[in-house]
């Protein structure tokens, strides 16, 4: 607006203000801040508003009036039948018992970091989640100051601040939304009056991006920081700054493992309180340890002789079994695999050889089954590596006879990206007689407490979910976990009565395991978090991560930040583009994202949606080792445009008309495809697209995906968009061809790719999204591209400067091409920039 018109209405505004009369009061209690506008940068600014004495004081006033009711409320709850008997459950948490010495922490110190006290069993959900943020505002209700406090306390995943929220609520006899309440991505539940906010870290983190000074918020707890989430580091760097300006903001940190004093240090040596927990015994079982029991014998030679078996068959009055069993021969391939002789090699070689996939299913179905059938009662809690694996159990228990029989079993599955309505069977006790089992990823590690859990069988590997592309993690190979994590597993079998583990790998393996995982920060990718920073304003990328609690490699850094500007959200200076505008607003890799907003643009989103779900999830197309020629054969129906990624939109198309007929499962068995995938693409796509419609990029009343045009040309421009400079050149020669990228010179393609099939590739290059160095380079995955479509959307032109010049679209031209071809595609391509530029 022109600076006059800004004075009107300030002048308008303030005569409200003053003139109450002519306002029938309405604006009484409210003041009006001030819009100017800056002439240099033509931004308007909004002042904000200075309450006049007398309006503070009409607050404050309604704010003491709110604090008694919220007191009176709270001792009618807590003299209640309901309330009194929720008090004695949590007064049975061992942080209840604390309690004073808690809150006088807290009141005596700015920064406090909370712990478990770890027994060897592990730690044991002694309430620090659901009861210290409570303490908090119970004991700021108490002293009539309920109504001014704001405690904010972050989760590092959407399912626990649902939970946990939903679990207070219910402690302090509210619904959700009253005094508690809870807000992730796309989701929440808050209400006037709401003190006590459970959210998940990223939505902090783009509360900030509003509020630097997080105005009004009183305490903030950061919940699960042994975890050492990208997201948790980040915000710890934020606070860091932030605290010595909000003196009076507090700042809690819980943890569940006791290496307390690298947070304590990081916030120059804050108070450290540890909370005693308390377990049962918890008898654990290794791999050599379950064979025996079940009367297996491992021998010099790598063999299982089952010298028990002929006893316990005729113990129960059983012809012995002339085969082995699957259990023995399965634990047999896996030793050899991994050259595990004895169960006594603990080389890291053979953490990597050991496949708990071959023995898993199996094996696990065999300890379900004897619980069921022998044990005494209890839940059983199963830690999966993944999503997928826990579908794929799932399908397998339920049409076994005693496991899959409802009226014996409740089979209930724990993951990050289950429904919050699902949740709540996990932790509601079955009626008797019948067996509670869970299968859950490592979000039941600390996250989610199941209370009456007894028996804990653990696979050893981990893995981030795949719609953690949505968390900013690209998709992650699972990996082995920690010694503490596998620690915290066991503690989950003592919770109620004293209970039993079985660890579904051998002692020598666990002895092999690192003491903690490596954060975060540490092991994935920083270009997402570059972007977060830039659009956090926090000046220099380098500059801040340098003073992270464990700062990521400079080179990584560096690493991150070329990426940014060869794929356009940087420019040459390091300062976000239109383009990186909109990538920070997309929670996922930026090549993702790219593609998205490419899809988008130019109305061919529906597919690019499959293509990029397809790069999220796992590969889709299976390939059994006893049935390869028949899965080839049938994945080559999908494959005529040289291309994996559009083969993944045409099998996901197929299988969705298939669903309609409702034989989704018969076409992935005929086609040899995996039906979790499908699933998850179909969930992903769903997500991409309400992101997309969230930051205004598709019409958010159309349920269509934005889809005019299915020009297969269009779309691997798209995926080109999105890949590069993931990207090789392909060079004929007269029989077959072969393919060189300019970093590793020749490379080869992954034999499951459609493209290694073929002896001519129409195209002369090859986009790809992974590469993998086993002794050779090789290109999991690729999509044949034109020069033209190169040449368009291959990034920035400029040669650059500096080290990373090579991988600009100008170098590659030059490095492939005849010069006179390159100079002439470099010039075509400037004239474009240039006339874009102008307009
Ligand atoms: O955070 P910490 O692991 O110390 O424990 P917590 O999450 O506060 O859980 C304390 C106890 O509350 C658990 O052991 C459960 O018995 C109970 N709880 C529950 O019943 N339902 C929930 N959604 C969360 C916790
Ligand atoms: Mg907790």
């Amino acid at each position: 607006l022109p600076i006059s018109t800004l004075r009107r209405v300030n002048a308008y505004l303030e005569e409200y203000q003053t003139q109450k009369s002519r306002t029938n009061g309405r604006f009484s209690g409210l003041s009006f801040g001030r819009l100017s506008s800056n002439v240099d940068t033509d931004e308007v600014i909004f002042e904000q508003p200075k309450p006049p004495a007398s309006n503070k004081a009409f607050v404050e006033k309604i704010l003491r009036q709110r604090s008694l009711e919220m007191r009176d409320q709270q001792q009618a709850w807590q003299e209640s039948l309901e309330g009194r008997r929720m008090l004695e459950f949590r007064s049975s948490l061992p942080a209840y018992k604390e309690k004073e010495a808690i809150l006088s922490a807290i009141s005596r110190n700015q920064i406090v970091v909370f712990l478990s006290n770890q027994t060897e069993e592990g730690e044991t959900g002694c309430g620090k989640t659901t009861q210290l943020p409570q303490f908090i505002l119970e004991s700021e209700i108490e002293s009539v100051r309920g109504a001014f406090c704001n405690i904010i306390c972050t989760q590092p995943r959407r399912i626990s601040a649902i939970s946990v929220s939903e679990r207070v609520a219910s402690e302090r006899g509210e619904k959700l939304g009253e005094s508690v309440g809870y807000k992730v991505r796309l989701e929440g539940m808050k209400g006037r009056d709401t003190h006590l906010l459970f959210c998940t870290t990223g939505i902090l983190l783009r509360r900030l991006l509003a509020d630097r000074n997080l105005k009004g918020v009183t305490h903030i707890i950061v919940d699960e920081i042994h975890e050492r989430g990208m997201n948790e580091d980040f915000l710890l760097i934020v606070l860091k700054d932030l605290l010595p300006h909000r003196p009076e903001l507090k700042l809690i940190l819980m943890s569940a493992t006791p290496d307390a004093e690298l947070f304590s240090s990081y916030f120059n040596g804050a108070a450290i309180m540890k909370i005693p927990g308390f377990t049962y015994p918890v008898r654990t079982h290794f791999l050599e340890n379950i064979l025996e029991m079940s009367g297996y014998r491992l021998t010099s030679d790598n063999q299982i002789d089952d010298y028990g078996q002929e006893r316990i068959w005729k113990m129960n009055k059983q012809a012995p079994r002339k085969r082995k069993s699957p259990i023995a021969s399965a634990v047999e391939d896996a030793l050899r695999a991994a050259d595990l002789k004895d169960f006594s090699l603990q080389t890291q070689e053979s953490l990597s050889c050991w496949n708990p996939d071959c023995i898993g299913f199996n094996l696990i179905e065999y300890i379900l089954c004897n619980i069921c059938e022998h044990e005494r009662p209890g839940a059983v809690l199963v830690f999966m590596t993944g999503w997928d694996d826990i579908n794929a159990l799932k399908e397998k228990l339920l049409i076994h006879p005693i496991l899959g029989d409802s009226s014996r079993v409740l089979l209930l599955t724990c993951h990050s990206s289950m429904a919050s309505s699902e949740q709540n069977l996990i932790f509601e006790e079955p009626e008797d007689g019948i067996r509670k089992i869970v299968l859950a990823t490592n979000i039941a590690e600390t996250s989610i407490t199941i209370s009456d859990c007894v028996f804990v069988l653990d696979c050893g590997k981990a893995k981030e979910s795949s719609y953690d592309a949505l968390n900013n993690t690209p998709c992650l190979l699972p990996t082995w976990i920690s010694k503490v994590s596998a620690q915290q597993r066991r503690g989950r079998a003592g919770r109620v009565q004293p209970g039993e583990c079985y660890h579904l790998y051998p002692r020598c393996l666990h002895d092999a395991f690192t003491e903690y995982q490596l954060p975060e920060i540490l092991r994935t990718p920083l270009q997402s978090l570059c972007l977060q920073i830039k659009s956090l304003k926090l000046g220099s990328i380098s500059e801040f991560l340098s003073r992270a609690l464990q700062s990521p490699e400079m080179l990584a850094v560096q690493n991150a930040i070329e990426y940014l500007k060869i794929i356009g959200p940087f420019d040459k200076n390091e300062n976000l583009t239109i383009l990186g505008h909109y990538l920070t607003m997309l929670p996922m890799e930026p090549k993702l994202g790219k593609m998205l907003i490419f899809g988008a643009i130019f109305n061919c989103l529906d597919p690019i949606l499959t293509v990029a779900a397809g790069l999220s999830v796992r590969d889709p197309f299976l390939s059994p080792l006893d049935k390869k020629d028949l899965a080839e054969a049938a994945k080559s129906q999908f494959s005529h445009d040289h291309s994996d990624h559009l083969a993944v939109v045409r099998a996901y198309e197929g299988w969705k008309d298939a669903e309609m007929d409702l034989i989704g499962h018969e076409y992935c068995w005929n086609n040899f495809l995996s039906a979790q995938s499908m699933k998850a693409i179909d969930a992903l796509r769903i997500e991409f697209l309400s992101l997309l419609k969230d930051i205004g990029l598709v019409d958010s009343n159309t349920t269509s995906c934005n889809t005019w045009s299915y020009e297969v040309h269009l779309i691997r421009a798209a995926i080109c968009y999105g890949l590069y400079p993931g990207i090789c050149f392909v060079v004929h020669n007269e029989k077959s061809f072969s393919l060189k990228t300019m970093e590793d010179g020749q490379v080869l393609l992954h034999s499951n790719s459609v493209n290694a099939r073929e002896t001519k590739i129409p195209y002369p290059w090859l986009v790809f999204n992974e590469k993998i160095k086993v002794n050779s380079v090789f290109l999991r995955d690729s999509t044949a591209v034109s020069d033209s479509l190169v040449l368009l959307f291959g990034g920035s032109i400029s040669k650059g400067d500096g080290d990373g010049h090579l991988k600009m679209l100008g170098g590659y031209l030059e490095f492939f091409m005849k010069p006179a071809v390159a100079n002439m595609y470099q010039s075509i391509r400037q004239k474009l920039d240039d006339f874009i530029q102008n307009k």
